[in-house]
Parts: C-alpha cells; sequence; structure tokens
C-alpha cells in the first residue's frame, strides 16, 4: 500500500505514521512527503528518513484550481492508494477532492462533527465540553465533513487552557492516525 502524505509545517503527525510503518505497525509505505510550504519543518524530518519529498508552492499559483492541478499531478507521479492530510493547511477544490474519492484521509483535532474549522481547543473549552478529541475522516469537498473513520477521546480539565488541551489532544492523533491508516489499509487487502 502507498501512501503520500501532505504537510504544512511541523509534521509531527507525519512522523507518527513514518515511525509506525518502521515498527511495522502500518503494512505500507510512504512514497512521497508533499508540501505547500518551502519551509515545512517536516520536511526535513521526511529527508532525513530517505523519503521522497516535494513542495507545490501555492503562493506560485494564480488561483485554487491550478495549484490543486498541479498538486494532483505531483501526487499522481507516485501512484498512491491513500493520500494522507497530516496538518495540510489548504482548503482543497471539490474536482480535487472528487479525484482521490475514498482515498483522500484526513485528521482533525475535534470529536467530529463538533468544532469544524481553526480553534478547536479553544471552541471546546468555550463551550463547556466535558470531552474532546481528534477524528481521522475521508475528505469530502464541505470542510472537515466526510465519514468519520476512527476517533479518539481525552477529557477537559477545570485548569485547561487551549494550549494544555491541544497537548493532551496531538498526543492521541499521534496514536489515532497510524491506527486508522492500518485499519484502512486491512480493509483494502479484504
Ligand atoms: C494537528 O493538530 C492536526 O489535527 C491538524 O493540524 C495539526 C498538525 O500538526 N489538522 P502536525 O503538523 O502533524 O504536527
Amino acid at each position: 500500500t502507498r501512501l503520500v502524505i501532505l504537510i504544512s509545517g511541523r509534521g509531527s503527525n507525519m512522523r507518527s505514521i513514518i515511525e509506525a510503518i518502521d515498527a511495522q505497525q502500518i503494512d505500507a509505505t510512504v512514497s512521497a512527503v508533499i508540501s505547500n510550504r518551502p519551509d515545512a519543518a517536516g520536511l526535513d524530518y521526511a529527508k532525513a528518513q530517505s523519503i521522497a519529498t516535494a513542495v507545490v508552492d501555492h503562493k506560485t499559483f494564480s488561483d485554487r484550481d491550478s495549484f490543486d492541478k498541479a498538486l494532483a499531478e505531483r501526487i499522481d507521479d507516485y501512484k498512491p492508494d491513500f493520500v494522507i492530510l497530516a496538518g495540510f493547511m489548504r482548503i482543497l477544490t471539490s474536482g480535487f477532492v472528487e479525484h482521490y474519492r475514498n482515498k483522500l484521509i484526513n485528521i482533525h483535532p475535534s470529536l467530529l462533527p463538533k468544532f469544524k474549522g481553526l480553534n478547536t481547543h479553544q471552541r471546546a473549552i468555550d463551550a463547556g465540553e466535558k470531552e474532546h478529541g481528534a477524528s481521522v475522516h475521508f475528505v469530502t469537498a464541505e470542510l472537515d465533513d466526510g465519514p468519520v473513520i476512527m476517533q479518539a477521546k481525552v477529557n477537559i480539565l477545570a485548569d485547561d487552557s487551549a494550549e494544555s488541551l491541544a497537548a493532551r489532544v496531538l498526543d492521541q492523533e499521534h496514536q489515532l492516525y497510524p491506527a486508522a491508516i492500518q485499519k484502512l489499509v486491512n480493509s483494502k487487502q479484504d
């Protein structure tokens, strides 16, 4: 099973996936890591692991359609079975999403369908939620929508800040994303 991982920054989820593959917890290979930002820190880690990397810089395109077309061409060079969004901070066009139907996966830091979009941790605290977490889901044209594959929960503590809560959710993400990908890989092999 071939994976292409898309990142925009830190890439800690990407790293957890690569580590799980190295530990033989996921039966897959990362064919490439692609970033829309040339300075994404995660690119350095991927290079150090001898994984192919590429940059498709959205700032060099005049509109979303041309960016998504160039991104898809680059992804398709690697013929992936799944395209894994891991902190990839661009909204994708419906044409792009359709091109990867049932293959495009995202992780979002909330218990979807709650708290789509940004600042999920602060919004969960402000809403008085007792639980929060992360969701791995198939990507559809609607932002942070699409069928949920797996979720992980954390309790919200009385003294939580957005930062402390984000850190506990991120720990869970690093378990959840590899587990969800392995589930997909297994279902593909059945
Ligand atoms: C994670 O919280 C993920 O859920 C969200 O963006 C963050 C990416 O972090 N979509 P990283 O780049 O994987 O470290």
